[in-house]
């Protein structure tokens, strides 16, 4: 049998996060909330986490996206060390490898919906992408084509997380990280959106999705890791 040489696995390691704690202050109290969190993510899984509300998915999530630091422990991202690399770096790598489905959308509201997913690529692009086509493209793929031009205001709640899932993709990025990316979609639409990180996930991406919903992990994910009490309580492969 072929032996796997150890510096290929940690090549394949997109995610590293090493006895991460996350502490939040309110006022006086200091509160815990990651305790010490031990995640490995391999190229091209696809990997759900679960747990009650208040555990510290969402926590988790930005500090793996590198949108906050940890209080203790480090996250290795694509092989870099979030803490020794420069701002600069950093925003590099968040803006082409990372796309990012938020809980809460954050959609820009002054900007029309093909105007929040072409947003990233003002920041960072790929090179000989006509971007304007490519989003497009993406709010086809998630049924908007009716609904380029209106603002945030404008859409419903189902109709602004295909926005946030459009603007997510448009830098073809390696890793998907997407937070409850159907908790406002109706059971059609959010199987639709399912498919589409399915065949992404087919094609290479690595995807990382928080959800409540025990039988989207279990049908779509290769893998659940369940977060309680600021520890992985359970980290199981699902037999597909
Ligand atoms: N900026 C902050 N300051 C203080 N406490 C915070 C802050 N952000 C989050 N928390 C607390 O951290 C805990 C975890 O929050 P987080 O958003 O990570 O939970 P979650 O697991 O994503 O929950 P949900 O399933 O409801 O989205 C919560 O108890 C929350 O009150
Ligand atoms: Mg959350």
């Amino acid at each position: 049998m072929e032996t796997i040489p150890v510096e290929n696995i940690e090549e394949r390691a997109v995610v590293r996060a090493t006895d991460v704690c996350r502490d939040y202050q309110v006022g006086e109290m200091t509160i815990p909330i990651l305790k010490s969190v031990n995640l490995l993510v391999k190229e091209g899984e696809f990997v759900a986490i679960m747990g009650p509300s208040g555990s510290g998915k969402s926590t988790l999530m930005n500090l793996i996206g590198c949108l906050d630091r940890p209080t203790c422990g480090t996250v290795v991202l694509m092989g870099k060390d979030v803490n020794m690399i420069s701002d600069n770096e950093l925003a590099r790598l968040r803006g082409l490898e990372i796309g990012f489905v938020f809980q809460s959308f954050n959609l820009v509201p002054r900007l029309t919906a093909i105007e929040n997913v072409e947003l990233p690529t003002y920041a960072n692009s790929r090179s000989g992408v006509d971007n304007r086509k490519h989003a497009i493209e993406l709010l086809e793929l998630v049924g908007l084509e009716d609904r380029m031009n209106y603002r945030p205001t404008e859409l419903s709640g189902g109709q602004s997380q295909r926005v946030a899932v459009a603007r997510a993709l448009i830098n073809d990025p390696s890793l998907i990280l997407a937070d409850e990316p159907t908790g406002n979609l109706d059971s059609k639409t959010g199987k639709e959106i399912m498919d589409l990180f399915t065949d992404l996930n087919k094609r290479g991406r690595t995807i990382i999705m928080i959800t409540h919903d025990p039988n989207l992990a279990e049908k779509y994910a290769d893998r659940v890791v369940y977060l309680k009490d600021g520890y992985i309580e359970s980290n199981n492969d699902v037999a597909n």
